[in-house]
């Protein structure tokens, strides 16, 4: 399996390449590209570390050459959050940064699984769809927006409040990757009971938590360990999948004929990245309630992508 990170020298692409070298299956290979001209120096660095997986470095016009013949395609390049700002105000800056990694990923590894960390991803997904539908190589079955980190802090935060360990925990999250959007399904975590007003005050966090680390770090960015950790378990999932074993995952992909229709849900991976989508599980009154009015925000999140890449 090759396995490339586009973003590798930042703040996610560090950590994230980092993981990906202690937990990629042997023999894997690991392709890190940036801008950043001390790219390569990352890749020497994690080359060290004595796992099964090679790893290689590229940077400037060579990002060509770091996809050739990817199987997984992770992408975190982009500019964060500061505080005070949502993640569609980094939609100028990033779009353009997804649209040409893409379509550079079109012609080098048309066949690979794209999964977007790129915020917004409400945006950055639909925006990927189009420039991989121009190309005429787009697959909706290896799309993804990556909504782990939404699925990992809803895990935690609900271990925290029941004092249960973090593994006994798994909670779906549905809709987008931004605040509203962002829909944790609370009342039907296995062997978990929340009273309402838990749901209620656990939803928020949850929507709010990227804008919590946001200013706990005051202007040095945006959450990057804990997004590290979400994107390498999508990625782990998905090259398990890859290899024949099938996985859900909670994720972002097109789940209908349009590329209007995207939605984070359950997602069932297979060898082709989406295997099937399992129906959504029965919703709360207040679920639904919450899902009805996220519907105009992220269609809206969806059109502004669609549009930006047909301009
Ligand atoms: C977050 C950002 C990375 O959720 O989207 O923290």
């Amino acid at each position: 399996m090759k396995v490339c990170v586009l973003g590798a020298a930042g703040g996610i692409g560090q950590p994230l390449s980092l993981l990906l070298k202690l937990q990629l299956p042997a023999g894997s290979q690991l392709s890190l590209y940036d801008v950043a001209p001390f790219t390569p120096g990352v890749a020497v660095d994690l080359s060290h570390i004595p796992t099964d997986v090679s790893v290689r470095g590229f940077v400037g016009d060579d990002v060509e050459a770091a996809m050739a013949g990817a199987d997984i395609v992770v992408i975190p390049a982009g500019v964060p959050r500061k505080p005070g700002m949502t993640r569609d105000d980094l939609f100028n800056m990033n779009a353009g940064i997804v649209k040409k990694l893409v379509a550079a990923g079109a012609k080098a590894c048309p066949n690979a699984c794209f999964a977007i960390v790129t915020n917004p991803v409400n945006s950055t997904v639909p925006i990927a769809a189009e420039v991989l539908k121009s190309a005429g190589v787009y697959d909706k079955r290896k799309l993804f927006g990556v909504t782990t980190l939404d699925v990992i802090r809803s895990q935690t935060f609900v271990a925290d409040l029941k004092g249960k360990s973090c593994d006994d925990v798994n909670v779906n999250v549905i809709g987008g990757h931004s605040g509203v959007t962002i829909l944790p399904l609370l009342s039907s975590v296995p062997g978990v009971e929340l009273s309402q007003d838990e749901i209620e005050s656990l939803t928020l966090r949850i929507q709010e938590a990227g804008t919590e680390v946001v200013e706990a770090k005051a202007g040095a960015g945006s959450a990057t360990l804990s997004m590290a950790q979400a994107a390498t378990r999508f990625t782990l999932s998905l090259v398990v999948a890859m290899n024949g074993e099938s996985v859900v995952e909670c994720c972002y992909v097109q789940t209908g004929d349009a590329t209007s229709s995207f939605h984070a849900q359950p997602v069932k991976l297979g060898k082709n990245g989406v295997d099937s989508i399992p129906a959504l599980p029965a919703l709360s009154d207040y679920e639904q309630k919450l899902l009805d009015q996220m519907r105009d925000t992220l269609e809206a999140n969806i059109s502004k992508g669609l549009e930006y890449a047909n301009a």
